[in-house]
C-alpha cells in the first residue's frame, strides 16, 4: 500500500467511526455495506447531535420571538445559511432554503420561468436529466408555449457538445445537471456555461449530485442558479438550497406566499421581504437547516479536494473489480473512467433483473438502488429496462467494493452464470 493510500485508509476509518448506522448489522447479521448515497447519504454524529440539541435546548420559531431561545434558533438558522452559502462560494443573501433540489428547481421554473419564458422561447436541457430537472420545464413549456431542446448523450453516457452553439440559438434558459445520478457522468459545465451566456441564456445547474462530491464555486462556474439537497451531502432530509445571482432573485416574483416572506400586508396589498426571505413562506425546516450547516462544516473539514480524490480512487477500484465479472455477463454502463464519473456506477448482470439482483445483494448486507433512477427518458434512449447502481461517498472504502463483488459472485452462483 502506498503512503497516500495508507493515509486515505486511516482517514476513511476515522470517518466511518462518525457514522453510527455503519456499525449496525442487518437482520441477517451482515455488515451494512451502504452503496446508495446517490439516493441519500448517511448522517454523521455531529449532524445527528445538532438535531437532538435543537429540540432539547432551543426549539423555537425563527424571525419572530424576542425571547432567548427564539434568538438562539434564529442565529443558528441564519449562521447555517451562511455556512451552506460559503460551502459553494456564495453569499448568504443569495441562498434560499428549500425542501430539496426538486423544490429549488420548481421555484425557478414557477417564478423566473413565469416572468421570463414566453411562447416560442426555447429551453435547453440534456438527455441525462433527472425527472426533477425535466418535468418542471415540461410543465412550464406547456403553460407558456415554449419548447424544449436536448443536448444529446452518447452511448458512453457523455454529453455530445459538438452542436452546442446551434442548440443554444434562441435559448432563454439552460437547465443542466452537474453530475448524472444514474451514470455518475460529470458534466463539463465549464464548456457549457460561458457559451450559454454568450448566447444570452440564463443557466440553472441541478447540483443534487454535484455539491456532495465536487468542490463547487458558483462564482467561478458563473452559474445563475445552483440547486442542491442537504440529504445527499450528510445533512437531514427535507432541507435543500437554491443559490441564485442576487440581481435575478431581486427581479423574480415570490414563489409561495404566506408568513415571513412579507414586509407589510394590507387587506388588498402586500409588499415583500428582501431576498432570500421573500422566497421562504411559512415556518421552515429549522432543525434540519441548522444540521445542513453542520454537514457542510464536516465536508469542508474533510476538504472537498480529498473527497473527490477519495471517490475517484474508489471508482477506479470498483471499475477494475467489476470488470472481473464481465466474462460472466456483467455489463457496466456510463463512461467507465474514474476521472469522468463521480461516485455512481450503473450495471446489470447477465439477464438477472436489476431488482432481483438488488434483493440478492441485500441478503449480503449490500445496499444498492435498482430501477430507472428517476431518469426514464435516459433509460429508454439507452435501451435499458432497469439498472443496478452502486454509489459511493466519504464513508465507503475498498472493503465495500469487495463486499459488492462477493455478493455479485453469490448472485452468479444462484443464477448459474
Ligand atoms: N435522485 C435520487 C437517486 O438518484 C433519489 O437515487
Amino acid at each position: 500500500m502506498s503512503v497516500s493510500a495508507a493515509l486515505d485508509a486511516s482517514k476513511t476509518a476515522s470517518i466511518i467511526a462518525d457514522f453510527p448506522i455503519l456499525a449496525r448489522k442487518t437482520s441477517r447479521g451482515k455488515r451494512l455495506v451502504y452503496l446508495d448515497s446517490a439516493a441519500t447519504s448517511q448522517k454523521p454524529n455531529p449532524v445527528i447531535d445538532t438535531l437532538v440539541q435543537y429540540y432539547r435546548e432551543y426549539n423555537a420559531n425563527v424571525h419572530r420571538g424576542v425571547y432567548e431561545i427564539a434568538s438562539r434558533a434564529t442565529d443558528a438558522f441564519e449562521l447555517s445559511r451562511a455556512k451552506v452559502a460559503d460551502f459553494i462560494g456564495a453569499r448568504s443573501d443569495e441562498l434560499i432554503w428549500t425542501r430539496n433540489t426538486t423544490e429549488a428547481i420548481n421555484l425557478v421554473s414557477a417564478s423566473w420561468g413565469a416572468a421570463n419564458i414566453r411562447s416560442g422561447d426555447a429551453i435547453l436541457l440534456s438527455e441525462l436529466e433527472h425527472h426533477s430537472n425535466l418535468v418542471p420545464w415540461q410543465l412550464l413549456a406547456e403553460r407558456t408555449g415554449a419548447h424544449l431542446r436536448f443536448i444529446p448523450v452518447d452511448e458512453r453516457g457523455l454529453l455530445v457538445l459538438d452542436d452546442l452553439d446551434r442548440l443554444l440559438d434562441g435559448v432563454k434558459l439552460v437547465a443542466i445537471t452537474h453530475v448524472s445520478n444514474t451514470l455518475g457522468t460529470i458534466v463539463p459545465l465549464d464548456r457549457i456555461i460561458a457559451r450559454a451566456h454568450a448566447a444570452g441564456a440564463v443557466v440553472l445547474v441541478d447540483g443534487a449530485q454535484g455539491a456532495p462530491h465536487l468542490a463547487v464555486d458558483v462564482k467561478a462556474l458563473d452559474a445563475d442558479f445552483y440547486a442542491m439537497s442537504g440529504h445527499k451531502m450528510l445533512a437531514p432530509t427535507g432541507i435543500g438550497a437554491l443559490y441564485g445571482k442576487r440581481e435575478l432573485l431581486d427581479a423574480m416574483p415570490p414563489f409561495l406566499a404566506g408568513g415571513d416572506m412579507i414586509r407589510r400586508v394590507e387587506y388588498r396589498h402586500t409588499t415583500f421581504n428582501d431576498v432570500p426571505w421573500k422566497f421562504e413562506a411559512g415556518t421552515g425546516n429549522i432543525a434540519d437547516a441548522i444540521g445542513y450547516g453542520v454537514a457542510c462544516d464536516y465536508l469542508a473539514n474533510l476538504d472537498m479536494t480529498w473527497v473527490r480524490e477519495h471517490e475517484r480512487r474508489l471508482s477506479d477500484y470498483a471499475f477494475q473489480r467489476l470488470a472481473e465479472l464481465e466474462p460472466r455477463g456483467l455489463a457496466i454502463y456510463g463512461p467507465r473512467n474514474a476521472s469522468l464519473v463521480s461516485g455512481a456506477i450503473s450495471f446489470n448482470f447477465a439477464d438477472i433483473h436489476a431488482h432481483d439482483l438488488a434483493s440478492i445483494l441485500d441478503t449480503e448486507g449490500v445496499c444498492v438502488r435498482a430501477g430507472h433512477h428517476c431518469t426514464m427518458p435516459l433509460m429508454d434512449k439507452m435501451g435499458w429496462a432497469a439498472t443496478a447502481r452502486a454509489s459511493f461517498y466519504v464513508y465507503n472504502d475498498e472493503r465495500d467494493v469487495d463486499a459488492l463483488i462477493d455478493a455479485l459472485e453469490k448472485a452468479a452462483v444462484i443464477f448459474k452464470l
